[in-house]
C-alpha cells in the first residue's frame, strides 16, 4: 500500500486542490483532516471549474476514489449539504462514496457570526473556523455524532438522504488498512495554529501532524509533498517578507487571476521566498516539494527570488520584521519547455533540501509533470 499526503507548503491557495484531484485516480481514499469550509479548492475538470471548500479534491470521474471528511475538521453542515447536492447533478449517486467521521466538530450560525464580529483583524474568511476550534478547545464544542442523539438537523436528514456515511476511523479501519490513502491538507504550514505566523493564522493543524491527530497514526506516509507556486500569495493579514506592492503587484495579481476562491478577495503577491519555503518543509514534515503555476511567470526574463533571511527563521515570531536576501534566476518564455526551468528548480532544491516531485504550469491534468520521472 502507498500513502501520501498533499500540504499546502506556504499561506495557502498554492494548488493543492488541482495537484490532489490529478494524483487521485491512484488511491482508495482521499481523506481531509483539517479546517474547514475556509479551504477553496478550485479544480478544473472536463474543462469545467468547480471549487470544494469542505469535499476533498476527488476526481469523481473514476468510480473507485472514495473522499473522507475526517474528525480534525470543523464541518459546517448546510455548507456540505450544497457541495453534495452540487456534486450529485455531475455524478449522480456521489453521496455513496463520501464518508463524514462522527467525530469531526461542526460549525454552527453562531460561529460564523462571532468569526465575523471578532477576527476582521486577522483577515479571517467569516465560515465560523476560529470559533468553532475555541468551544472544541474550550470543550464545549460539538461533533457530528451528537446530532444524531439530538434530533438530526435538516442538513444531516439530507446529506444521509444523498447517501453520505457518518463512520469513524476505527470502524472501517481495515478497509483503510487495505487501501492507497492520499491525505489532502488545507491552508499552509504558515497558517497552521503551532507553526504557522501566530496570530496571523488559522486554527488547525495544518503540518502531517494533523493526520495523526485524526485518528490516523497506523498510515505510513511514503511520501509528503508540500506545495508551493513559484512565486507567493497570501489572503489575510501578518507578515509576507517577500511581498509586492503597487503596479508590480497588481500585474502579477491580474496576470496569475489572484483573487480568493472562498471569499473573492484580491490576495497579496510576492516572490517565492525559499526561507520561509525551508521552515516550511522542516516544520511541516515536508519530503518533497510540488511547484506550481510556472506558466503565470511565462516571458520574464530574470526571476526574483528570495533565498534566505539575515536571520534564519527558526520561530514564527522570525519572520517580524525578516529581511530577505535576493536573487535573481534566469526565467523562462514558456514554461512548457522544461530545459528552460531547471535552473529555477535547481535553485529551490538547493536551498530547500528536498527534491521536486512534480510541477504544474496550467489547470489542465496535462499540464501537470512528474519532474522527477
Ligand atoms: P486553502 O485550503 C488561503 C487565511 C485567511 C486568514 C487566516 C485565518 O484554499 O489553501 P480563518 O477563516 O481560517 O480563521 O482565516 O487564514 N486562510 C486561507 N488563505 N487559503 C486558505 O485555504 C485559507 N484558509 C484560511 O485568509 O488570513
Ligand atoms: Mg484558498
Amino acid at each position: 500500500m502507498s500513502n501520501i499526503a498533499v500540504l499546502g507548503a506556504m499561506w495557502g491557495d498554492e494548488g493543492k486542490g488541482h495537484i490532489t484531484h490529478h494524483l487521485s485516480r491512484d488511491y482508495d481514499w482521499v481523506i481531509r483532516f483539517n479546517g474547514g469550509a475556509n479551504a477553496g479548492h478550485t479544480i478544473y475538470r472536463d474543462g469545467v471549474k468547480f471549487v470544494h471548500n469542505l469535499l476533498p479534491s476527488v476526481d469523481f470521474r473514476h468510480p473507485h476514489v472514495k473522499a473522507y471528511l475526517g474528525s480534525g475538521m470543523v464541518i459546517d453542515l448546510e455548507k456540505l449539504r450544497d457541495e453534495v447536492v452540487e456534486a450529485d447533478k455531475t455524478y449522480p449517486g456521489v453521496g455513496r462514496r463520501i464518508y463524514v467521521d462522527k467525530d469531526a466538530f461542526i460549525v454552527e450560525q453562531k460561529h460564523k457570526e462571532e468569526d465575523k464580529a471578532s477576527n476582521a483583524h486577522i483577515g479571517s474568511t467569516n465560515r465560523g473556523i476560529g470559533p468553532a476550534y475555541k468551544d472544541k478547545i474550550g470543550r464545549s464544542g460539538k461533533r457530528v455524532g451528537n446530532l444524531f442523539y439530538e434530533g438530526e438537523p435538516a442538513a444531516l436528514l439530507d446529506l444521509m438522504k444523498l447517501g453520505v456515511n457518518f463512520t469513524t476511523v476505527l470502524e472501517i479501519e481495515d478497509a483503510f488498512r487495505a487501501s492507497n490513502l492520499l491525505f489532502e491538507g488545507a491552508q499552509g504550514v504558515l497558517l497552521d495554529i503551532n507553526h504557522g505566523i501566530y496570530p496571523y493564522v488559522s486554527c488547525s493543524d495544518a503540518t502531517v501532524g494533523g493526520i495523526i491527530a485524526s485518528g490516523f497514526a497506523f498510515a505510513k506516509l511514503d511520501r509528503v509533498y508540500g506545495v508551493a507556486k513559484c512565486y507567493t500569495t497570501k489572503v489575510g493579514e501578518g507578515p509576507f517578507p517577500t511581498e509586492l506592492h503597487g503596479e508590480a503587484a497588481d500585474d502579477l495579481r491580474k496576470l496569475g487571476n489572484e483573487f480568493g476562491a472562498t471569499t473573492g478577495r484580491p490576495r497579496r503577491v510576492g516572490w517565492l521566498d525559499l526561507a520561509a519555503l525551508t521552515y516550511a518543509c522542516k516544520k511541516g514534515g515536508i519530503t518533497h516539494l510540488i511547484l506550481t503555476k510556472f506558466d503565470i511567470l511565462n516571458g520574464m526574463p530574470k526571476v526574483p527570488v528570495a533565498v534566505m533571511y539575515k536571520k534564519t527563521p527558526t520561530s514564527p515570531s522570525d519572520f517580524f520584521n525578516a529581511v530577505p536576501l535576493t536573487t535573481e534566476v534566469a526565467g523562462w518564455d514558456d514554461a512548457k519547455d522544461y530545459s528552460q526551468l531547471k535552473d529555477f528548480i535547481g535553485l529551490v532544491e538547493k536551498f530547500t533540501k528536498r527534491p521536486v516531485g512534480f510541477i504544474s504550469c496550467g489547470t489542465d491534468d496535462r499540464d501537470i509533470t512528474n519532474w522527477a520521472a
